[in-house]
């Protein structure tokens, strides 16, 4: 079978995904720098690794509950009346109440006002609709490598701490592929992989507002 390879560049993690054709090829071979660089953000590269702190964690939890938290109102719409004309078992489950609910465990509220997120697509039609959403429900497979490794750096699981981490047990990635595969020749490709890579682009800039852990690099 034909194999990509994820390189994580700076550590000794290799992963492969069967390779794709259509659509979800496209976002994928598109994306894939932007995923590189982001797994390497410094707020991020913790995440996988055995020194993980609790400090570490909550800055990530609290970052990613800021972007949530000002993304999902203007999709949660878009993607309710795409969902309902299709005849799928894909859900989109918001992420913000998970985190949010993450980081109460953990003793802490988000900030009130959480930094503006310029550059993030405007979701206008369906093609740019499928390459947000791409990333959303994509994003859930890193959980399949943090979600062990909070569980044995910081003891947390899918009822405490790590709701969102856990996401990839519902099995919804399997679900929007199938979804995605549906509309492989009715949307305009080019502009899906623009809006996933305007989203991978406009996290990382977010979590450049965050103070980046106070360590040299392994
Ligand atoms: C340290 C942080 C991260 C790690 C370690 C990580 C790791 C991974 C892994 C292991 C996969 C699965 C590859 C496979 O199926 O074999 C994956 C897929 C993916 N991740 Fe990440 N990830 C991280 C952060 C993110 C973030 C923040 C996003 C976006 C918000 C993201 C978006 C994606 C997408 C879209 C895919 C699906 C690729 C595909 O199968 O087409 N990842 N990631």
């Amino acid at each position: 079978m034909d194999h990509d390879t994820i390189r994580n560049s700076g550590s000794t993690r290799s992963v492969t995904q069967p390779g794709a054709t259509g659509l979800l090829g496209r976002l994928r071979t598109a994306t894939r720098p932007a995923h590189q660089a982001l797994e390497q953000h410094p707020i991020l590269r913790p995440l996988p690794g055995p020194a993980l702190t609790d400090t570490d964690y909550l800055r990530v939890l609290t970052a990613f509950a800021d972007f949530y938290r000002i993304l999902e109102p203007s999709l949660l719409d878009e993607l309710t009346k795409l969902v309902d004309k299709q005849d799928t078992a894909y859900r989109y489950q918001p992420r913000w109440p998970l985190l949010r609910d993450d980081l109460r465990d953990l003793h802490t509220v988000t900030s009130g006002n959480p930094p503006e997120i310029p550059n993030l697509p405007s979701i206008c039609d369906t093609s740019t609709l499928l390459g947000v959403m791409y990333v959303l429900e994509g994003a859930t497979q890193g959980g399949r490598i943090i979600a062990p490794n909070l569980a044995n750096t910081l003891g947390l699981n899918a009822t405490c701490g790590a709701r969102y981490f856990h996401l990839y047990r519902q099995g919804m990635w399997q679900h929007f592929k199938v979804l995605l595969a549906g509309y492989d020749r009715r949307v305009n490709n080019t502009a899906a992989t623009h809006s996933a890579i305007q989203v991978f682009d406009a996290l990382y800039l977010h979590l450049d507002h965050y103070p980046p852990p106070n360590r040299s690099r392994p």
